[in-house]
């Protein structure tokens, strides 16, 4: 996120604009935490993670009346283009807020779930599973070394892609995604015919948000059914949420920043932006909103042929 936030406040100096950033998201709008920032305060941030802006879940945004001191904090520092990233909740406030008051509204997408429909990735995503990748290929070398059967839980409450990415390029035995049928059953069956052949896999990515709980739900129910199995619990957690960002996330962060600045010289208003096959596209925040980004099915069926 400090990699858009460094695009947008670049990009319009360059335009001879004025940017203000807002601390705390919808709350620090709400606040009037606004301070001016120049192409100078947005140094020294492309490499790090989190976002310089702090941000924050905001109920009183909810509210008409919380929208309303927030539109009054812009009018006050005579703001006339905002420039809003964050997910799906992020948007659904930009869409509500650009519906009651007259403010043009550029849309980031900014979550390590990829979930948001217009855009092939979001920021922080690449960071997130590459992340992700990393620490499966540490617990990797004991999972192979000592013959035990790691479950490794990754982020993704709604969506599978971290997870689906994470167990692709770590070569996963299983992964259980919020979106597939995957059932403990199936997987107990699986493990009884690869003791059968001795050819154990040792590694199960589990999506927090799967339909058979988390890794530990999944590790007892495996213990109770092959009691002398060796599982192990791993969750990977906010680890995930951190750290510098890789290439990807950085450049795919300052394209958008910087298109943002763009779209609202070019007189764009309730759109999200995204990067869809290479070219920057335009989604209406409501349709943003309500479609859902699948899991691509090639990528889901890959997974499964390459476990074998
Ligand atoms: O925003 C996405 C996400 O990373 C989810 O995958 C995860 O469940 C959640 O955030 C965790 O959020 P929190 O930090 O509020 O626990």
């Amino acid at each position: 996120m400090n990699a858009a936030i460094r695009a947008v406040v670049r990009s319009a100096n360059f335009y001879d604009l004025h940017v203000y950033g807002i601390y705390g998201g919808y709350d620090g709008m709400i606040k009037g935490e606004l301070v001016r920032m120049d192409k100078r305060d947005v140094g020294n941030i492309i490499h790090r993670g989190g976002t310089i802006l702090k941000t924050a879940r905001s109920k009183e945004f909810m509210t008409p009346e919380g929208r309303k001191a927030a539109y009054e904090s812009l009018i006050a520092y005579d703001i006339d283009g905002l420039v809003a990233i964050g997910g799906d909740g992020t948007y659904t406030g930009a869409m509500v807020f650009g519906n009651e008051h007259d403010i043009p509204i550029i849309g980031l997408p900014g979550t390590i779930d990829n979930d948001i429909f217009g855009t092939d990735y979001t920021i922080g995503f690449d960071t997130a599973v590459n992340t992700a990748i990393e620490a499966v290929d540490r617990i990797r070398d004991t999972a192979d070394s000592h013959n035990r059967l790691f479950f490794i839980e990754v982020m993704g409450r709604h969506s599978g892609f971290i997870a689906l990415y994470t167990g692709i390029a770590s070569g996963a035995g299983n992964i259980f995604l919020p979106e597939t049928e995957t059932t403990v059953d199936k997987l107990i069956d699986l493990l009884r015919k690869s003791i059968k052949r001795k050819k154990l896999f040792n590694l199960v990515i589990v999506a927090e948000g799967n339909r058979n709980g988390g890794a530990s739900e999944l590790a007892d129910a495996v213990n109770r059914a092959i009691p002398d199995f060796e599982t192990k619990v791993t969750i990977i957690g906010h680890l995930q949420r951190g750290g510098s960002p890789t290439c990807n996330d950085r450049v795919l962060a300052s394209r958008l920043g910087y298109h943002a600045v763009e779209a609202l010289l070019n007189g764009q208003r309730g759109v999200a932006l995204g990067v869809v096959n290479k070219s920057i596209s335009y989604t209406p925040f409501e349709e943003a909103i309500n479609n859902n980004k699948p899991l691509d099915p090639d990528h889901v069926k890959l997974a499964e042929i390459l476990a074998l």
